[in-house]
């Protein structure tokens, strides 16, 4: 009796410490739900009243909560590596802000698209690294590691790169999350003949034929309900002027491909490196059973740059793309060129390149910055050191007009009046990665002679034409009419498309399918150079160098073959 009362007590003891030092609460699946989730939403409440505001307001919401879950410590296997569930143990406080999290362990658009249409490798298996990032281990394997590569430092349309004050190029990421990968491999879309098939019925390309799986709103965040997400990082690299702790940060190869990113620039050379980095941008696509052109939202660290407006005041703080020494404020504004494109050629190995002065000039809208001011105070009350309080929705873009119902389980489909879905707000950039096209100054007009919604209005500059987006690579057709000196996000990517030059629905990264087809390999590899010492490679040879590389088989037995 006294042994039951007093293992009762412990029990008690140990519940009670729980609640202590643990504020949050699991919910029947073991997964956080307060003060923030542990899943991402499926959709905005389908019962969030039909006002912009309100929908503005929901779709926003879910932008944080789906950052957040994203952002949760990786769960780790019996061997300590991450795997791609969140941890029921650790917050968002982990280890400092230093560890995996759950979307770094989803698959790099590099580990789907392979040289000879190869077969990715399963969701979470790691990711595929370049041989010359890695290490064998006493018995000659290659390790595989959990750490991602990055081995993209030009911007989407090849705006340029964005240098620090070190002269180290920002780099970019792409991850795609299991729905979305398991669709991919379930077609066979990492391959130009899988593509084609998907095709077959559409033989003049002209309707979309890809169909990512929708999320559903559910109370609970109920995993399976998820639907795809895909999301693009960008990153700096560490160094001793940087306030480390302020940033999420992890480790990563830093790679650069012989010829760089587009193999078409000779003075790269192959490089690759082990290094810590910080996180500066985030962005997030989402397809909800709400939102058929997707969800898009921007995530960017408070120290980017400063905003136009902060040239009218002091300059205090120390900027991590900005060095307020070499640009003073003079009458309110910069005195030097800012968000300027490096010049070419664009190689992160040549030494003293001039660093980018990055200035902000999309500011967050009034209902972004309230959704903001909520979550900033909800991490900073449960964790007063969380890196994540470092950070903020730049905005978010969603569609406001689409047919509400066609599409699989009742979910919403485009509406063809308005094939974007006629996106809210007008435009959308991270600082880190659409940087050389913010936005239209106030007083321009789209050049279908329609004003500048006030939502979308960039900073006033006066009429010096000191300072221009960069210039347009052509007018664009999605309604709105906004042509290419500004960023939305939805505009861009509704050109995205597939090999077969189809719709691709809005993700760019299936045009990376390559052919199965030796003759087709062979050409594309002597384009390129290839990351093979110019060997041209066989089917049978792409799949051994992915099996070689995924430590499948011992590299001896590989050369044995
Ligand atoms: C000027 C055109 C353009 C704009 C504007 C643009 N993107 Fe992209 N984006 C691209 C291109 C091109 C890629 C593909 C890069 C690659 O495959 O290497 C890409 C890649 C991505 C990816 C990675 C997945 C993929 O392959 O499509 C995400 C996520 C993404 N963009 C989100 C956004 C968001 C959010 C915005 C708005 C804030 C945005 N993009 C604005 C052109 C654009």
């Amino acid at each position: 009796m006294l042994a039951i009362v007093r293992r009762h007590v412990i029990l008690l003891l140990a519940f009670g410490l729980l609640f202590v030092f643990r504020p949050e609460l699991a919910n029947a699946a073991g997964c956080w739900t307060a003060p923030y989730s542990c899943n991402p939403g499926g959709d905005i409440n389908p019962s969030t009243a039909a006002t912009y505001e309100a929908k503005y307001r929901a779709y926003a919401e879910l932008a944080w909560r789906d950052f957040i879950a994203l952002n949760f410590p990786a769960k780790t296997n019996p061997q300590g590596k991450p795997e791609p569930k969140p941890s029921k143990v650790h917050g968002l406080d982990y280890h400092a802000g230093d560890y995996t999290a759950v979307w770094q362990t989803w698959p790099e658009a590099r580990d789907i698209f392979l040289a000879g249409a190869a077969v990715p490798a399963a969701f979470g298996a790691g990711h595929q690294t370049p041989r010359d990032c890695l290490r064998k281990d006493a018995s000659g394997r290659i390790e595989l590691t959990d750490k991602i590569v990055l081995d993209e430092y030009v911007q989407a349309e090849r705006m340029g790169p964005v240098i620090d004050k070190r002269g180290q190029y920002v780099r970019y990421g792409l991850n795609l999350n299991q729905s979305m990968f398991e669709y991919i491999a379930a077609h066979q879309l990492y391959s130009a003949q899988g593509q084609a098939a998907m095709d077959v019925n559409n033989p003049d390309h002209d309707k979309k034929t890809v169909e990512f799986p929708v999320g559903q709103y559910s109370e609970n965040d109920d995993p399976a309900m998820t639907g795809s997400i895909f999301v693009k990082s960008s990153w700096k690299i560490l160094d001793a002027s940087d306030n480390k702790l302020s940033f999420y940060r992890t480790q990563a190869y830093v790679y650069d491909q012989a010829g760089g990113t587009f193999a078409d620039e000779p003075t790269v050379k192959e490089q690759c490196s082990l290094k810590p980095i910080g996180l500066v941008g985030f962005h997030i696509v989402h397809l909800t059973s709400s939102a058929p052109q997707w969800v898009w939202s921007t995530f960017e660290h408070v120290d980017n740059g400063p905003w136009l407006n902060d040239f009218t005041f002091l300059l205090k703080r120390a900027y991590t793309f900005f060095d307020a020494a070499k640009c003073p404020a003079s009458g309110g504004l910069p005195s030097c060129a800012f968000d300027t494109v490096p010049a070419e050629p664009w190689n992160p190995q040549r030494s003293g390149q001039t660093p980018t002065q990055l200035v902000r000039l999309a500011a967050p809208g009034k209902l972004a910055l309230t959704v903001n001011e909520q979550y900033n105070h909800r991490i900073k009350t449960t964790y007063p050191n969380s890196v994540w309080a470092n950070y903020f929705l730049v905005d978010v873009q969603f569609p406001t007009n689409v047919k509400a119902s066609g599409g699989e389980q009742g979910a919403a489909v485009p509406n063809p009046a308005y094939p974007d879905g006629l996106p809210a707000t007008s435009f959308l950039s991270n600082s880190t990665m659409e940087t050389y096209i913010p936005g239209f100054f106030h007083g321009q007009i789209t050049p279908s002679s329609n004003p500048i919604p006030a939502d979308d209005q960039m900073q006033t500059l006066p009429p010096t034409g000191a300072v221009m987006p960069f210039s347009s690579t052509g007018p664009h057709t999605v309604s709105g009419g906004a042509d290419r000196t500004t960023s939305s996000c939805v505009s861009c990517h509704s050109d995205a498309a597939m090999t077969t030059g189809s719709s691709s629905d809005f993700v760019f990264s299936l045009s990376r399918a390559q052919s199965k087809d030796k003759t087709h390999l062979r050409t594309l590899r002597m384009k390129s150079g290839g990351d093979t010492g110019g060997k041209v490679l066989t089917r049978h040879d792409a799949s051994s160098v992915v099996e070689y590389v995924m430590g499948a088989s011992k590299p001896e037995e590989q050369a044995g073959k």
